[in-house]
């Protein structure tokens, strides 16, 4: 008889431990550990080569030896081209043969149009596309709407991974897709579909089969409501990369960004638009974000940020009235509320603006959501355009951070934030003094203004 094997595991980070505990060692969360039954791998019948070694701890076959690094032969790995642009960015420059790719996202964002367009667009390729979520019929209809060329694409809609192994090993494909690994089961571990030791056990065979093919599988994983791919957190480190699909449902814009990945840099970006037929690359993200802007409003400034590697021109709005209640409000959709909440203070103190019996409400435009310093001038100039019903001049623009004294600091890679307002038609620029040393300011054809106090700075702008 099989000998059954329990443990208990945390829903949230995956740390294991043989007897239930109230509180996470590992993570800190409360009532996270649940019981789950784990069969012993060698009382499980093997029907595939990927299986029998999923076992973790099991003794390798073939013993590696140490080899002078010099002796290791190296090949610039062949990516393969996604034909979309935006993966190919955020990937590093296309797909990694035997790399296992997770793209992480909220129910609804997007993640498997995105991947089913991306295995239409492989176009000469064998595409396995394992759906353990929708049936074949939902994803034709999905795919009629994509209205794209799909020879060479195969649908399973399967949950267990041996079946799916089974398959696979008729089919040989060059490009495997899972929708969605909470979705997939294997025999080996008794627990249900979506605990952590199966999406383990799972995540651990489909790595198996990568590395030994060198097929490269893409993983579609959900994301729990405080940003973390549900199950364990190890499931980011068993794969070779993280995407996350981010954005607003209500918005059409939508942002794959890179938060982990061995085969490039991880301060990619690539931006998309949701429409009828799909999600469509955009290419000139600043130019769709400031489409909606009217020059005669207050209350607006652009900022200019970075994303990734990639500069962008956002636009800030802020709206201060009159408090109507006690306390006054702060609110900050896009951008980090406390950091609003410290500019505020300084345009208090420093600037001598009286702030403190006014709500304050901030927006990215565009349901961006940014953390970059440079855009502090920006937020500063949009509460004070709001609270003095004053509109800044249509062609201007801010990139600068602005610290507690009140002192415009230097920002990275101005340069391409500079080339990014000109190409744009922007007129002027306001930035760090500390920014402009070194610079050649007469190269780019953009009245810059280098500024040491935020007082400089708003005077110059008001
Ligand atoms: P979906 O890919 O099912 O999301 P996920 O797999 O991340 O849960 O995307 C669902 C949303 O996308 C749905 O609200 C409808 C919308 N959508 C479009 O707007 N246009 C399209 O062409 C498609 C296929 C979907
Ligand atoms: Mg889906």
């Amino acid at each position: 008889m099989a000998k059954i094997k329990t443990l208990f595991f945390c829903q949230n980070c995956g740390a294991q431990s043989a007897k239930w505990i109230g509180r996470c060692p590992s993570c800190g969360e409360w009532n996270t550990y649940v019981e789950e039954v784990i069969e012993k791998a060698d009382t499980a019948t093997a029907n595939t080569a990927w299986k029998a070694s999923t076992t973790v701890g099991s003794t390798p076959t073939k013993a590696a030896k140490p080899k002078p690094l010099g002796e290791i032969l190296y090949e610039e790995e062949s990516r393969l081209d996604t034909h979309d642009g935006e993966l190919n960015r955020v990937l590093g420059g296309g797909l990694v043969p035997g790399s296992l790719v997770l793209i992480g996202g909220e129910p609804g964002i997007g993640k498997s149009t995105l991947m089913l367009q991306i295995a239409m667009h492989l176009g000469r390729l064998k595409v396995l596309y394992v759906s353990g979520e929708e049936s074949e019929q939902q994803i034709k209809m999905r795919a009629e709407r994509l209205g794209q060329q799909h020879a060479g694409l195969y649908i399973l809609t399967e949950t267990s991974t041996q079946n799916i192994f089974r398959q696979i090993d008729q089919l040989q494909p060059n490009v495997v897709i899972i929708d969605s690994i909470q979705t997939l089961h294997s025999s080996l571990v008794e627990s249900g579909a979506g605990s952590v030791s199966q999406v383990r056990e799972c995540t651990q065979e489909l790595l198996k089969y990568a590395k030994e093919t060198g097929v490269p599988v893409l993983l579609i994983g959900h994301i729990t409501k405080d940003g973390s791919i549900a199950g364990p957190k190890i499931l980011e480190h068993m794969v070779d990369t993280v995407l996350q699909f981010e954005g607003d449902r209500h918005l059409t814009y939508r942002i794959l960004r890179t938060i982990k990945n061995r085969f490039g840099s991880t301060s990619e970006l690539g931006i998309y638009e949701m429409q009828g037929s799909g999600l469509r690359q955009v290419s000139n993200p600043s130019e769709i974000l400031l489409s909606q802007r009217s020059e005669t409003l207050s209350g607006i400034a652009i900022g200019g940020t970075l994303e990734g590697n990639r500069p962008l021109l956002v636009e800030v709005q802020a709206l201060v009235t009159p408090a109507t209640y006690g306390t006054p409000q702060r609110s900050a959709t896009g951008f980090d509320a406390k950091r609003l909440q410290m500019l505020l203070a300084v345009l208090e103190k420093r600037s001598g603006l009286r702030l403190g019996q006014h709500d304050v409400f901030l927006n990215i435009a565009g349901g961006l959501r940014l953390d970059d310093p440079a855009l502090d001038l920006a937020v500063c100039a949009a509460v004070v355009s709001s609270l003095n019903d004053i509109p800044l001049a249509g062609e201007i623009c801010l990139a600068a951070e602005v610290g507690l004294s009140g002192e415009i600091r230097a920002v990275s890679r101005l340069d391409q934030r500079l080339s990014e307002a000109e190409k744009l038609g922007f007129a002027e620029m306001y930035i760090s003094q500390f920014n402009a040393r070194g610079l050649d300011l007469s190269r780019y054809g953009i009245r810059v203004h280098p500024s040491g106090r935020l007082d400089e700075v708003l005077s110059g702008l008001f």
